[in-house]
Formats: C-alpha cells, structure tokens, sequence
C-alpha cells in the first residue's frame, strides 16, 4: 500500500520541475502508468550503448585474507567503440568510461542492489532526467535510462550513486567509476597515453578483521564525516606504481567520502597540473602542492625523467589544518592559536582518538589533516625520451563579472553548520523544491558567492560573515567542497575573512583556480566567488556539500532552471 502512493508520489515528482509548477500541469501527472526514463526514446539515435548492473559482490582489497563484501557497477558494451570500458579486475571500482565529446550515449541501468539506487555523472552537463537526480532512484529489479550528448571538452569526472540519504553509504560500499572524455583539441597535444595515462582514485576505509567494510555511527561522527583507517588507490592499499623515466599523466580523483588530500612530493619537489575538474588547464600550473577535496580531479604532469632506476618517490597527504571545526583540531593538537603542528605530525590514532572517541567525534580513521602516504613511485625502466610539457595547453574562456547579469546580486550559497543541522541557505534538502533566489533562467550566466553563514541561529541575514567570536558557529565550522551540478564553472576570487587565518596558510597555496570547476572547497572563514553558466537544458540541478556525509544529512539544494 505505502509502496503505491510512493510510487504516485515519484510520478508527481519525475512529471514536475518543482511542486509548485506541478500542479499548474495537472495533465502531466495523468500522462504515463509506466514509469518516463524505463524506456528508450526512439528519436535519440546513440553511437554508445552499455549496459550497467549494480549489485553485491566480493572483491580482495586486503592483499590477505578473504575477500570484502562491496557494491559494484558491472557494464557491458552494447554499442560503440571498443576501448569505452575498461575494466578494473578485481575491484569494487565500476569501469573506466572513455567518451569522446560529440558521441550521443544511452544507458540502461539495472538495479539488482536489495535498497533503491541511481547513478550520477559527475561533471557530465547532461538533461535532467539523465543527471541521476535522487527523485529518479529505482528499486531493485527495475531499470532507468540515460540518454546524453556528451557536451564535455576532454576531462576527467566520475559516475557514483545519488541516492538519497544513501549516497555516503552506496559510494563508500564501491558505487563509483571514473569518467575520461577526450576532444580534437587534446588529442592535437599529444599528452601521454596508453601506458603512460594512468588513473589515481584516490579513497579511504576501514576494514574489520574480516576484511569487511566498516562505517560510523551516529549523528556526531556523521556530522564530521567517515575518515578510514587506509588509503586505496584504484581500490588498494600500499599502491606502488612502477614508471619508467620519462612524463606521464596521471587522473586523480578524490572519490574519497569526507577525506581532504594535500597532494605533495616526500622531497618537496612541485607538482604541475594540466586540467582541473572536467577541463583542462589553458596552460599548466606549478604548485608546492594541490588540495583535493571530495568530488575534486586534478591531471598531474608527472617527470619522471632523470630519475635513477631503482629509486622511488612517495606522494603524500602533507599535513595541514583548517579543514575541521577548531575543537576538533586542538584535540589533535593543532589548528587553535598556534597553527603549528607539534612533532612528528602523525597523531591520528592512540590518545586523540580515545579522546575523540570518548565524545562521540571520531571515526577512528587517520586524523583530518595529518600526513601520511598516499602512493609509491618506483621508477623501474630507463628511457631515453619522455613528452615534452606544453607551455600552453587548450584554448580557455575566461568568464568575468562582464559576462553575468547579477554582478551586484550574487546568488547565494550560505553554508552553516549548527549543533545538529547542515544546511545550504537555510533550508535542507527537499526532493521537490526551489526557492526564490534558486531559480535561474536558462541560459544565463551568474555570480554565485559561497560562504560560511555564522549568525547564530539568524538565517541568512545579511553580511552573515562575522563569526560571532568564539561561538558555536565558529568552533563548529569546517571546510565544505561545494559542487554544482551542470556545466562548470570558475572561480574568480577566494577571500579570508575569518580568523583561523594560521591554519588557511597551510592550505592556500594548493588550490588552482584558473580552470574549469564543479567542485570547490570553501574553507572557514573563507569566501568564493564563481561564475556559473546556466544553459542548454531546463530542469532540476542539485547543489550540494560533496562530502558525503553532509549531502546525505541534507546539506544539499537545488537550481531550477527554466
Ligand atoms: Cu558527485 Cu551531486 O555529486
Ligand atoms: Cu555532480
Ligand atoms: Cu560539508
């Protein structure tokens, strides 16, 4: 019985941009019994077809001992080009999807999971009804098609799971897979491939004894977000990436749920990145690290060159602070007033995490912001001559206040973190609504300003900037990746205003801020503008904390696009 009205309920929504217009179309509600996107439309005329399935399995992610229980997205190519999956064996990541921009691309996706599921494309600009909206979440044994153009340059993004109040869990349990798009324009500048192009997905968990996954309880560790005990790459622990000694490009995605990289070389050595989310760089930036929030890429531009066979080299997550509310820190001995980290930077674990743990704070996992290794570079072969790094690389529109019709008014995105509530602008997630100031008007394009709403309990009145001293809003506030859906977008200007203006100099050397972003981190205190085109499709785009945990306890809104 429940399951009929959910089902008339999911009808209103799937026919509806927001409640309010839905009732002005009653017609629309009446239109179909079956369900909008089961079927295929027979106008769209796809060059790739797949086929996904998402359902239980065991994969090694331990090298010993049995086998974890995960969530897997399994595909087959029905249509297309040969190299569009690559499957990762023996893994719980789905595959490696190749599109080339231009290639119209439909998707049947089964959902043989016991709990609803839906897929989304992260950084992909694709209609609504193909966006994984969480409205769109199919039970088990029921089928959702996706049907796109990819409108994408050549880049990097990923697809993972959208489902309400799940996603953390669907995402930490295996439910995602990178996206690689290529374009004419990367291809003339011949960067690194085959062998040479290599993903870095970047993630943490906890394991038990057995091998299986383990995630937090309650609201407290939830609220500051599932930090696991091990660094995967690509699906494993202790990753050892044998080079040779020449240039390679290398994918990075943070997919990790709640976990922040400061990506560095053990020896200080800079690290060069050519491309951004889902865009690469007009030309490459040289940082002494990068930051990489959830839901972040990052192409790296690594030389290997000159290097002696035999040598290795490890990347890091470098320490840093900031990124977690100030008590949290200080606990760890660090952040407060002194910004340095005492010693040997590796707390995590032992007495702070019983102190955590004794409130309710922790997850156990390595501390926010500690260091540790994130991979190994062993150069094991000697070659004689490696690509040369493009001083420019593809042609870029610079967006500037010019181009907006709001330079005056920029749409808000109001971050607050209270005692027991995330929110975006005030307000929680709802499935079926926009408010005023989030409904945009197609083809537009708009400065957004996100920052951090301190007033204690005021809303989003005015400068909302002040901090109220030493208050709940200030020691609870933590550093928020906040990612749009749809096209990307740039960000023009990033501004401290707050005070824990010690723990920001450890982190404000690594963000790139001169491409393509549909993800961006917003540190306390901090605040950003972007410039956000709205074009090509109306409907509902969601906004969101993309630490996972913060989407699932509502932390997310959306556009209304019409
Ligand atoms: Cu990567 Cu709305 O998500
Ligand atoms: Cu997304
Ligand atoms: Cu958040």
């Amino acid at each position: 019985m429940t399951k009929k009205i959910d089902y008339k309920r999911r009808q209103f929504l799937q026919h509806s941009a927001i409640g309010a217009a839905a009732s002005a179309f009653p017609e629309l509600l009446l239109a179909q019994s079956a369900r909008i996107q089961s079927k295929p439309s027979p106008n769209f005329h796809p060059d790739v077809e797949i086929e996904f399935i998402t359902r239980k399995a065991f994969v090694p992610i331990s090298p010993q001992g049995p086998k974890t229980g995960v969530f897997k997205y399994y595909a087959k190519l029905l249509k297309g080009p040969k190299n569009t999956l690559v499957e990762l064996k023996n893994n719980y990541l789905g595959p490696i999807l190749n599109f080339t921009k231009g290639q119209k691309v439909r998707i049947y996706f089964h959902n043989e999971l016991p709990e609803p599921s839906i897929i989304h494309w992260h950084g992909l600009h694709v209609p609504q009804k193909s966006d994984g909206h969480p409205m769109y979440a199919i039970q088990n044994g029921e089928r959702y098609v996706y049907e796109f153009e990819v409108k994408n340059r050549a880049g990097t993004s990923f697809y993972h799971s959208h489902t309400h109040e799940m996603t953390a869990t669907q995402v930490y349990k295996g439910l995602a897979g990178l996206i690689q798009i290529t374009d004419d324009e990367e291809q003339r500048l011949e960067l690194p491939t085959g062998e040479y192009d290599i993903p870095m997905v970047l993630q943490d968990r906890t394991l038990d004894a057995n091998n299986q996954l383990t995630y937090l309880r309650g609201m407290h560790s939830r609220m500051l977000g599932f930090l696991g005990k091990q660094i995967l790459v690509n699906g494993k622990p202790d990753m050892r990436f044998q080079v040779k000694s020449r240039a390679y490009r290398f994918r990075v995605l943070n997919g990790s749920n709640s976990r922040i990289y400061k990506l560095g070389w053990q020896d200080g050595t800079p690290l060069t990145a050519i491309a951004t989310d889902a865009g690469i760089l007009p030309k490459p930036e040289t940082k002494p690290y990068i930051m990489l929030a959830p839901g972040e890429r990052v192409e790296l531009w690594l030389d290997f060159s000159g290097r002696k066979v035999g040598s290795e080299l490890v990347m890091y997550s470098l320490p840093h602070s900031g990124t977690m509310p100030l008590m949290y820190e200080r606990m760890q001995g660090r952040g407060g007033g002194m910004g340095r980290r005492g010693g040997m930077g590796m707390m995590g674990g032992g007495m702070q995490g019983g102190m955590m743990g004794g409130m309710g704070m922790m997850s156990g996992g390595l501390a926010q912001g500690s260091k540790f290794p994130i991979a190994t570079f062993h150069i094991s072969e000697k070659v004689s001559d490696s690509p040369k790094l493009p001083s420019k690389l593809v042609n870029f529109q610079h967006l500037s206040e010019k181009n907006v019709d709001n330079v005056r008014d920029p749409i808000p995105i109001a971050i607050a973190m209270r005692r027991m509530s995330l929110s975006l602008n005030g307000r929680t997630f709802s499935m079926d609504r926009a408010m005023d100031i989030e409904q945009v008007k197609l083809g537009s394009i708009k400065k957004i300003k996100i920052y951090h709403d301190q007033g204690g309990g005021m809303g989003r009145g005015g400068m909302g900037m002040m901090g109220g001293g030493m208050g709940g809003g200030m020691m609870m506030s933590m550093a928020h990746p906040i990612h749009l859906h749809g096209q990307q977008y740039q960000v023009i200007s990033r501004k401290m205003t707050g005070s824990r203006t010690e723990a920001y100099e450890t982190v404000k050397d690594g963000f790139i801020n001169s491409g393509w972003k549909d993800t961006v981190l917003v540190m306390p205190g901090e605040e950003v503008e972007i410039i956000k085109p709205f074009q090509d499709y109306k409907g509902l785009f969601l906004y969101h904390c993309h630490n996972l945990e913060h989407e699932d306890l509502g932390m997310m809104r959306q556009f209304y696009v019409g």
